[in-house]
């Protein structure tokens, strides 16, 4: 079965067609993130207007090389997301299924997040298995016991993981998106090992409470309070990117350990923007007694192709013309 998948429910745009859930047989996507730099974060009306000029193209490029004939079905992201960054895409594919008339599925973002680890790779993840979402608009954990099984263990009850990451980047002087900024930095600190810093240390929120939820705004704050302090230092930047990450990557996987542990899940799957993050891979595979899944790094940004994966196993159909965008869907 051929999917066509389409996202677009933040600064990208992915169209990607996807052999039976695994096999990638064209992916593109698209981002506005340039557009967004000078703003220190996405404009929604910037996102939107970019997603209209391009998903047109996108899609006939995909299709000029399978062409529509050989897609079973369309499938597109319709939340959690921006308003209008959404409608273009759900709207885009509701036409689509219609005049083509194939079927169309309703795909969850975050479930698709889940299911990137199932792109191009030698062994699938196995169930029970705990997800962890982290992106810039989610930090979810979440119970999976077979496809299309998710049970929501714990969110954040403020920011997201890596609206952390860009906020800290913000203070500390470092461009949008912050994420690759910040671990950029923090392993320049690992290699030099600049014993000034050393005495930075902040906090791991909620590592001890007993629920699966988290808090990331506490150390936002920390990290500003210490950089507003030692702002005459130009060299704290390493230093104070290495210890936040460290303490956020500590609270993700003592976390994920802990839900894997109770639930007795054969593996854990790590999915969104913030799994690019080889420092949290590094502390997972360190500390891990179950497999621990990791995107393709292609895949962990915003694309297509998860959503082709994630209807395929979900198969969540609608009828074209009654499906509508969801700004806050959850698990
Ligand atoms: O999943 P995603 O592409 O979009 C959303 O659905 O939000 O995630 C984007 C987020 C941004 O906050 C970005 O800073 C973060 O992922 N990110 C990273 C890294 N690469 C991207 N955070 C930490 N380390 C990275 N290497
Ligand atoms: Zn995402």
């Amino acid at each position: 079965m051929n999917i066509l998948g389409i996202e677009s429910t933040c600064d990208e745009t992915g169209v990607a067609v996807v052999e039976g859930g695994v096999k990638v047989l064209k992916s593109v996507v698209s981002s506005s993130v340039d557009l967004h730099v000078k703003y220190g974060g996405v404009v929604p009306e910037i996102a939107a207007r970019e997603q209209v000029r391009v998903i047109i193209p996108l899609i006939e490029l995909v299709l000029s090389e399978i062409p529509i004939s050989k897609i079973d079905a369309i499938a597109v992201s319709y939340g959690p997301g921006l308003i209008g960054p959404l409608l273009v895409g759900v709207e885009t594919a509701k036409t689509l299924a219609f005049a083509y008339n194939k079927k169309l599925i309703a795909v969850n973002h975050l479930v698709g997040h889940i299911y990137s680890s199932w792109l191009e790779v030698n062994t699938f993840p196995k169930f029970p298995l705990i997800g962890l979402v982290v992106s810039g608009g989610h930090t979810d954990l979440v119970l999976i016991r077979k496809h299309n099984d998710f049970k929501l263990l714990g969110s954040t009850l403020d920011d997201a993981v890596g609206e952390a990451f860009d906020k800290v980047a913000k203070k500390l002087g470092l461009s949008y998106p912050g994420g690759p900024e910040v671990e950029k930095a923090a392993s320049k600190f690992q290699i030099s090992n600049d014993k000034l810093q050393s005495d930075v240390k902040f906090p791991k929120p909620m590592i001890n409470s007993k629920d699966f939820n988290f808090s990331f705004s506490g150390i936002k704050t920390s990290v500003a309070t210490y950089v507003d302090k030692n702002s005459s230092d130009k060299n704290i930047v390493a230093g104070v990117s290495y210890e936040f990450q460290k303490s956020v990557c500590d609270v993700l996987v003592s976390k994920t350990l802990r839900a894997a542990e109770k639930y007795d899940a054969k593996s854990i799957v790590v999915g969104g923007g913030v799994a690019a993050n080889n420092f949290l891979h590094e502390q997972f595979l360190k500390s891990s007694k179950v497999k621990v899944y990791f995107p393709n790094k292609k895949y962990s940004v915003d694309n297509g192709a998860m959503i082709a994966s994630a209807a395929f196993f979900t198969k969540n159909f609608v009828r074209p013309l009654a499906l509508t965008a969801e700004t806050s869907l959850h698990f």
